[in-house]
């Protein structure tokens, strides 16, 4: 049977990924956070999972604002980082698994959960960032993936309740996988920050603490907020939060914190990280 062995939330600041790929980690600006990487991603080396499920958001990459599927899950053999304006960054392909990815398919939608599929899928910064500050700059990334696309982007967004439930469901679909095989689920993009308008750089430090918190004593808390609470205290493209509620939903109910790193700013947003043990 498959197991989850743990839960990583992350931002997505596409600006860490162009540090990395242009060599500018060592700047004063970047400095600190990247300090702040190093027993993450000791963690993550010691703790490779055969798959990570990893939820993120499309940022009108492979969707466009004329067409937007709440849930997709990539099924196929492998995904293209994603050519956002500047070219695709220089990062790995990324490995799909197309066997798990059938099996929550199936699974989710038994549940009632009315998944997208994607035959194709070519995946943008809130995928490919998160596998860079988790495994650097491998040659290969150490573990296939099934990307797992949310709508955080075009009204009207699922709920931070369904995408509780979604969690919920996917950690039901893993365990009834019938291979022996170890998996990670992170959640991917918030913490608080908006883009632009008015109040383009927001920043709340006491909501995102408090988000944190919950997640690893009252998830159920953070899934009774409302995107106006998301958008009001978080910032517009806060409400990417939403997609750490899935990754907390497929985990047990009693998780072990075991590394959090909270940097404001970076670019526009307060970079969140946390990793959560089952136990
Ligand atoms: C930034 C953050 C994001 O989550 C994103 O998708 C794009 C940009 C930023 O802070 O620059
Ligand atoms: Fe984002």
């Amino acid at each position: 049977m498959a197991k989850i062995i743990a839960g990583m939330g992350t931002s997505h600041v596409p600006g860490v990924g162009a540090a990395m790929d242009n060599g500018k980690t060592d700047e004063a600006y970047w400095k600190e956070l990247f300090a702040g990487f190093a027993p993450l991603r000791d963690w993550h080396k010691q703790n490779v999972p055969d798959v990570n499920i990893i939820v993120y958001n499309d940022h009108a990459t492979y969707y466009s604002l004329d067409s937007y599927s709440t849930f997709t899950i990539g099924v196929a053999e492998e995904f293209q980082p994603a050519d956002e304006g500047w070219g695709p960054r220089k990062v790995p392909v990324v490995k799909g698994h197309p066997e798990l990815a059938w099996h929550l398919v199936e699974q989710l939608m038994a549940e009632e959960f009315d998944m997208s599929v994607a035959g194709s899928l070519d995946v943008d910064h809130g995928l490919t960032v998160p596998l860079s500050i988790a495994y650097d700059q491998p040659q290969e990334w150490p573990t296939a993936v099934v990307p797992l696309c949310v709508n955080v982007i075009q009204h009207p967004l699922p709920t931070a309740l369904r995408c509780y439930k979604l969690g919920q469901a996917i950690g039901r679909a893993v365990a009834s996988f019938p291979e022996d095989i170890s998996v990670g689920i992170w959640g991917t993009g918030g913490l608080s920050h908006q883009l632009g308008g008015e109040r383009a750089g927001v920043i709340n430090a006491e909501f995102d603490t408090a988000f944190l918190d919950n997640l690893v004593s009252d998830p159920e808390a953070n899934s009774r907020l409302s995107h106006t609470d998301f958008i009001r205290e978080a910032g517009c493209e806060g409400v990417e939060m939403i997609m750490w509620n899935v990754m907390r939903g497929a985990l047990n109910k009693q998780v072990k914190e075991i590394y959090r790193l909270y940097h404001i700013p970076v670019s526009a947003t307060a970079y969140g990280a946390i990793i959560l043990e089952n136990t």
